[in-house]
């Protein structure tokens, strides 16, 4: 009688194969995961220096020219602001607090219920829940004045929370750019808030009036003969809903409860 012949294609050897290819893969990708975590933190970073540049006008990444971010980032002073106390903190104070302005991260700080606060619905305009205590903010002096302040801002789109960053000139009202460096929304539609062209026009519009803040993302154009085009950002087309949620972003945080007070100091 001959030998049952060996069959590869068993079920079990299916089986046992498929198990130690998915376990290789998962040891590969995990391992990757891991070792290139120190290098996708430093990419981020890098990513958020960038934004902070190009809306203070330091750097242009449609215009191809090559700048040292890193160098052009050390221009800048970081501040940490106490938004709930509405005041700027010394250096001191802040390294009392743990605070290294360099590395805070503002958003697992607005999750922390210790140093953050939840709120009312009223006057959640941004649609965010909480937010932290402090901030920072970024100055950039020239000589004793400050030229530019960049400040970082979020708030909700249509499907997801937009970051970024809005710089405005000395005089604390006159806007130098807005960035985003993450957000969830449609490219071509919601995502047309990268589109350089558009973020082009929040150039010397201006944020305040005499009432408070001012400025609002219209639906369609604006025109340069209306008395509000100083005040005006057209609407992205197709996509109300996330031009609302900028709109309120930029309500919320240069509003009373956020950076309102904070530059009424600076510019005092
Ligand atoms: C697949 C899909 C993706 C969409 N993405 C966005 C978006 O990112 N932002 C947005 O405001 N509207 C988006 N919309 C459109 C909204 O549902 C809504 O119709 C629109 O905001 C209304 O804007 P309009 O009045 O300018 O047409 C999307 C619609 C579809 C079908």
């Amino acid at each position: 009688m001959s030998e049952p012949k060996y069959n590869k294609d068993s079920m079990k050897n299916v089986l046992v194969v498929s198990l130690l290819v998915c376990l290789v893969c998962s040891i590969v990708v995990s391992s990757a995961a891991v070792f290139l975590k120190p290098q996708r933190m430093a990419n981020k970073d890098l990513d958020r220096n960038k934004n902070i540049l190009e809306a203070a006008g330091l750097y242009d990444k449609a215009s191809g020219v090559s700048v040292d971010i890193a160098a052009e980032f050390e221009k800048f002073e970081i501040r940490v602001v106490d938004l709930q106390d509405k005041r700027v903190l010394s250096d001191i104070e802040a390294i009392d607090l743990g605070i290294d302005a360099r590395t805070y991260d503002q958003r697992k700080a607005a999750k922390d219920p210790a140093v953050s606060k939840v709120l009312e619905t009223s006057e959640d305009i941004a649609s965010i829940s909480r937010r932290a205590r402090y901030s920072v903010v970024y100055l950039l002096r020239e000589d004793d004045d400050i030229k530019k302040i960049v400040i970082p801002v979020h708030g909700y789109g249509l499907w997801s929370t937009m970051y970024g960053f809005i710089a405005l000139d000395g005089d604390m009202n006159t806007v130098s750019g807005i960035t985003f460096y993450e957000h969830g929304e449609t490219a071509g539609l919601g995502g047309e808030v990268d589109n350089p062209a558009w973020k082009a026009q929040w150039s010397g519009k201006t944020i305040y009036n005499d009432d408070g803040v001012a400025l609002k993302v219209i639906k369609g154009f604006a025109s340069a003969d209306s008395p509000q085009f100083n005040y005006q950002i057209d609407g992205l087309s197709g996509a109300t809903l996330t031009s609302r949620g900028v709109q309120n972003l930029v309500s919320y945080w240069m509003g009373d409860d956020a950076f309102g007070p904070i530059l009424d100091d600076f510019r005092g």
